[in-house]
């Protein structure tokens, strides 16, 4: 999550795109950047990722293919526009207007005019954050060690990758919690002080707390100082944080520990989805069925909220996936392959299974779930009532 405003500045002329970042710079919290288009594509957002708040073109003599190159994408992917060029030009006015541009000004441009935008720009963010709920999906193990984590984090750092939806992992798990290493990062203030402040907390107070990674994710996880058991973390304060997560982005994945408290309750009610991550054994199912009675029972959690991962899927186990469909009826089963050395390397040298082996069977298995809680219903129809297997496929 960024709150400082990005903003690009692009153009043709060289000149006038630095006075006009510097001009930006000069505006509080504004990091301004540069792209000085040459010959090539005139999509002045061309291989831009991530995309930044706002873009402010400078328009040339080549403006209609430069605008147009602007209107043909698709909505999502086109920030708020300024355009800066002659107003004298009716025809460039209107096609800017086609592009989706906000305002327009002649150069050269005077500090209140982007005062102004920059105004806007805020309140505009100020208001869609305010009326945004995240996605959550919660990742729990039925067994300690059955991958929870790292379906958790891949599938987090998926969502990230793949659009422009802002993505936070939180690992809940404030013990024995381990997702850091996963992504090679170092938590300085972690959760539990996010929690400890929870009721100062904000979207922008927040991105002190997260760490964020090179693929646009933040991770939301203890601080290596932080030695807190799960059973101290106050569940009204997970609440309140999980509040203020679910306004500032679009996904939240949830790690989870096994230990069903409070905390863990407080996730799981709130999840539209969970994820019970399970290996092939007696022992895993039976721990799996437990845990799918203390959802329904204690915490009235139906199971079309659930989806059954089986972790290092192997398809000549003596517990076969016949098994485990009648162990948990009516549940919906993915697999996910084994692939000890891949996914233990990617632990090791902290780097996800997407950036280490895009085309692996285990990466590609894990976009596909990804892809399917992007069309979970529950996306626009919040645990409303009870879901059917409309848009998943059951993988048996
Ligand atoms: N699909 C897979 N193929 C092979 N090995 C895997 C796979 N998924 C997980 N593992 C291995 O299983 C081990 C445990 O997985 P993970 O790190 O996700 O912990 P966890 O299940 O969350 O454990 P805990 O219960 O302690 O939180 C890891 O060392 C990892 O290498
Ligand atoms: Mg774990």
């Amino acid at each position: 999550m960024r709150y400082r405003l990005e903003i690009l500045v692009a153009g043709r002329s060289r000149e006038e795109l630095v006075m006009l970042r510097d001009l930006l710079g000069q505006q509080g919290d504004v990091n301004a950047s540069v792209r000085h288009i040459t010959n090539g594509h005139t999509d002045p957002l061309h291989d831009v990722h991530p995309l930044p708040d706002a873009l402010v073109l400078v328009v040339s003599e080549n403006w209609e293919a430069e605008l147009s190159a602007l209107s043909e994408r698709p909505a999502t992917e086109r920030p708020p526009l300024l355009v800066i060029g002659h107003k004298g030009n009716v025809e460039l006015i209107r096609v800017a207007m086609r592009a989706g541009a906000r305002d327009f000004f002649t150069p050269p441009v005077a500090e209140d005019e982007i005062a102004g935008f920059l105004q806007q720009l805020a309140r505009d963010r100020q208001a869609e954050s305010a009326r945004r709920t995240a996605h959550m999906t919660a990742v729990i193990n039925a067994k300690g060690g059955s991958g929870a984590s790292t379906v958790a984090a891949n599938l987090a750092h998926i969502l990230a990758n793949s659009s422009e939806r802002r993505t936070a992992l939180i690992d809940l798990d404030v013990q024995f919690g381990a997702l850091p290493l996963y992504f090679n990062l170092t938590p300085r203030n972690g959760l539990v002080r996010a929690l400890e402040l929870v009721d100062s907390l904000d979207a922008v107070a927040l991105e002190g707390y997260v760490q964020p990674h090179r693929s646009g994710l933040d991770l939301l996880a203890s601080a290596p100082d932080e030695l807190v058991s799960v059973a101290d973390v106050p569940e009204s304060r997970v609440e309140l944080l999980l509040q203020v997560m679910g306004q500032a982005y679009d996904d939240l994945v949830v790690d989870l520990p096994r230990w069903i408290s409070g905390s863990t309750a407080v996730v799981l009610e709130h999840a539209d989805r969970i994820l019970v991550v399970l290996e092939q054994s007696v022992a895993h199912l039976r721990d799996a069925k437990r845990l799918m009675s203390i959802l329904r029972q204690e915490l009235q959690i139906g199971g079309s909220r659930v989806t059954i991962v089986v972790n290092r899927y192997d398809k000549r186990s003596p517990v076969g996936l016949g098994d485990i469909r009648e162990a948990l009826p009516e549940q919906v089963i993915v697999t996910l392959p084994n692939d000890f050395r891949r996914v233990t390397e990617s632990i090791n040298v902290g780097s996800p299974l997407l950036e280490l082996a895009r085309k692996a069977p285990v990466t590609r298995d894990l976009v596909t779930l990804s892809r399917r809680l992007r069309e979970d219903p529950h996306q626009s129809s919040r645990k409303s009532s009870g879901w059917s297997l409309f848009g998943w496929t059951r993988s048996y």
